[in-house]
């Protein structure tokens, strides 16, 4: 993990990080996976969103969240104006605590997120979020340090001095549509935060 430390500290820019990232061999998860799956969207927005890992369809087409659980994660944010196109004020940053698929899309394992952790929160710090969105229980275990997201779910957390919103996955939400009503009150509440609403 120095290994990793050492290499993330040293990159200035999201450009450096993502080649410092394709160039660490610390982590068997880039031996089995055919893309580096860095980020996409708007390095700028003022909302970062952190999901799990790649998962065949990311493998494939080398960025986050673009399989079934991706279109429903639009969806969800395009309900509240936000979207991976648009300009920072409406944009969204999205990556994930791995940026290589596990193989058969099993859980991470924690060795493999504490070697990544450290790129993870220089990836934050250099994308320099206003505020960050939590996919599911992993991103929240990683980050938080903690697990349960049913609990987690719609209470502000923090992540390196930044508020950070646990949510359900979409993946979840695909296989559990009545978690919805729950997803849709974390992104109201979301909307309300970036709005500067005092009753968030
Ligand atoms: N699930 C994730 O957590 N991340 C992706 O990029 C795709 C599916």
């Amino acid at each position: 993990v120095a290994g990793a430390r050492a290499a993330a500290t040293a990159a200035g820019t999201l450009e450096a990080l993502c080649t410092a990232l394709a160039a660490f061999e610390g982590c068997d998860l880039k031996r089995g996976a055919r893309s580096l799956v860095f980020a996409d969207g708007t390095p700028a927005a003022r909302v970062m969103v952190i999901g799990e890992a790649p998962g065949r369809d990311e493998d494939i087409r080398g960025k986050p969240f673009v399989g079934r659980a991706g279109q429903l994660l639009d969806k969800m944010f395009a309900a509240i104006g936000l979207g991976r196109d648009r300009a920072a004020e409406h944009g969204l940053y999205i990556t994930n605590v791995l940026p290589w698929r596990p193989p058969q899309n099993r859980d991470p394992q924690p060795e493999e997120v504490a070697m990544m952790l450290p790129f993870l929160h220089r990836h934050i710090e250099l994308a320099a979020p206003e505020v960050i969105v939590l996919m599911g229980n992993h991103s929240c275990g990683a980050l938080l340090g903690r697990k349960g997201i049913t609990r987690l779910r719609g209470n502000w957390a923090e992540v390196a001095g930044l508020p950070a919103l646990p949510m359900f996955h979409p993946a979840f939400l695909l296989r559990n549509p009545a978690a919805k009503r729950e997803a849709w009150r974390d992104l109201l509440m979301l909307q309300a935060r970036l709005r500067g609403d005092p009753a968030d």
